[in-house]
């Protein structure tokens, strides 16, 4: 089917490949840059048989900084000059609900928040334009939270606020929680107050304020020896303690990959690449998108949906240990080296 239609002059037209590579597992391993990732990603800058460059982007379900810091970062991390408009991470889909909330008090959970008050900046940056921490509420009154303590740190960055008198329009977890039990507590009580105050419980019979995560990955790869929790695996318990004293099902959005939303953004950032005259040294044909991951529940299973192909590498959360992929990848590969070598190679 890809190579059924000729071109004007007769010939079969070659397919324009692009790439979205996951980062967590796939190019590295924690704070480590895998070997293979260099090797992949100078395939891609022209490093070919056909010296083309050929377009990529990274599909992240981490996140912390903005996209123009991440770029920085990774420009760094591999050499090469990495554009914020290559970068998606977890939480940049969040700017969608800007519309919604972009002046109502909404809390935000999560984050590296690195240095302390960055997280709160990106989301601001993003335009939302009342963003209140669980540092805040912690900082206001510490018996809402008595088992933990805001850092000396994030005391310097606290917005200051009268909570019993701020009604949050809703919930938006930015990055992981590095404080599950204040942040568990803190979702819980926006949620189940009638009007959106901490600390004010109704009936809940109220219309339940509105909760988005960032991402819904249960696990990761990082460079310990088996995968980590992740998100979503905070998501499951923020969703149990609600059910079990609300008496209701939690109502919840939730970004990042493997949903259709972020692949969409994707799509439409790599069509504009595909579009620039320097990346755009292949021959004209359709667009064959892989994305290169390592969790089948989330790349695979958001590429599958998408209509995009995916290689399943082995250095991240899957292992062979655990049987056939749920969500089946069209190569399974080492390495990203191997799966960048051997899409080429089928694209070709
Ligand atoms: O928290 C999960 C996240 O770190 C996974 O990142 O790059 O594997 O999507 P990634
Ligand atoms: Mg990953």
């Amino acid at each position: 089917k890809e190579i059924s239609h000729q071109s004007k002059r007769g010939q079969i037209p070659t397919r324009k490949s692009a790439f979205a590579f996951d980062i967590d597992g796939v190019l590295k391993a924690g704070e480590h840059v895998l070997p293979q990732a260099r090797r992949a990603l100078a395939m891609l800058e022209g490093k070919n048989a056909k010296n083309a460059k050929i377009p990529y982007i990274f599909i992240t379900n981490g996140g912390g900084p903005s996209e123009t810091e991440r770029a920085k970062k990774l420009s760094k991390e591999f050499e090469l000059d990495i554009k914020p408009d290559q970068v998606i991470q977890a939480h940049t889909v969040l700017q969608s609900l800007t519309k919604r909330f972009a002046d109502l008090p909404v809390l935000m959970i999560g984050g590296p928040d690195r240095p302390p008050g960055a997280s709160r900046k990106v989301m601001e940056d993003y335009g939302f334009n009342n963003v209140y921490t669980s540092h805040d509420i912690h900082a206001w009154q510490q018996s809402s939270w008595p088992f933990s303590r805001p850092s000396k740190d994030q005391e310097s960055s606290i917005r200051k606020g009268d909570f019993s008198k701020v009604h949050f329009a809703a919930v938006l977890v930015f990055h992981d929680s590095r404080d599950w039990g204040r942040d568990l507590q803190y979702i819980c009580d926006v949620l189940r107050s009638p009007d959106g105050r901490i600390g004010v419980v109704g009936d809940d019979t109220h219309e339940q304020p509105f909760l988005a995560f960032s991402h819904g990955d249960l696990i990761w790869g990082n460079d310990f020896t088996a995968p980590r929790f992740g998100q979503g695996a905070f998501q499951e318990a923020v969703k149990a303690v609600y059910e079990v004293t609300s008496g209701r099902p939690l109502e919840a959005v939730t970004f990042g990959k493997p949903q259709r939303l972020t692949y969409e953004y994707a799509d439409a950032l790599l069509r504009e690449r595909m579009s620039l005259k320097d990346e755009n040294t292949q021959a004209d044909g359709e667009m064959s998108v892989w994305m290169i991951g390592d969790n089948p529940a989330s790349d695979i299973a958001g590429a599958n949906g998408f209509g995009w192909k995916s290689a399943l590498v082995r250095t991240g959360v899957y292992r062979d240990q655990d049987g056939p992929p749920k969500h089946k990848p069209t190569i399974l590969v080492d390495d990203v080296e191997e799966a960048v070598r051997k899409a080429i190679e089928e694209d070709w």
